[in-house]
């Protein structure tokens, strides 16, 4: 029998319990899920590879067919190393999908037997981003409940450092 895997890619900078519900959606959906960590050097993250590395395994530790990983260049390039069937997006609202649309269409491109599968978010979830948790937390706010507790202690002390 024929192992289904898939690919979530994304920078991670931090995961978020939004991503989560992708990633668990995602999970129960294909054999094996590769959480992909894009490593983009002009995206100037606020946490190092290694960190988001950490993060993200103590995150999917639940998830048992879930491998967490990194990638550098071109994600259909490192799908096909994989041998992944699938690139996996979460859309939370409208304004997520012109532009997942357009990746969607230029990695078919570049790779016509790789399928781009779209998963809603929960609706709980639908208005959380990465940017949008380190903006929250840098003024001060509550972010319980939006990110894992090991992303919680990770920004504390990112934002105590500064
Ligand atoms: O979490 P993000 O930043 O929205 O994720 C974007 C990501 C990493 C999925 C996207 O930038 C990507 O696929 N980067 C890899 C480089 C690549 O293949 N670019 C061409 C996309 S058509």
């Amino acid at each position: 029998m024929s192992t289904t895997r898939a690919i979530y890619p994304g920078s991670f900078d931090p995961v978020t319990n939004g991503h989560l519900d992708v990633i668990q959606r995602a999970s129960s959906l294909f054999d094996e899920l590769i959480v992909g960590i894009s490593v983009n050097i002009e995206k100037n993250p606020m946490f190092t590879l290694d960190e988001r590395l950490e993060m993200l395994t103590e995150s999917c530790r639940p998830f048992d067919n879930v491998v967490v990983d990194s990638f550098d260049g071109m994600l259909v390039r490192y799908a096909e190393t994989r041998n992944c069937k699938a690139i996996v997006k979460g859309l939370r609202a409208i304004s997520d999908f012109e532009f997942e649309f357009v990746m969607a269409l230029m990695n078919r491109k570049m790779d016509p037997s790789i399928e781009t599968v779209f998963m809603m978010t929960s609706a709980e979830y639908s208005y959380i981003s990465s940017s949008i948790v380190k903006e929250v937390a840098g003024l001060g706010g509550d972010i319980e409940g939006l990110v894992p507790s090991i992303v919680m202690e990770y920004l504390g002390k990112r934002l105590t450092e500064r």
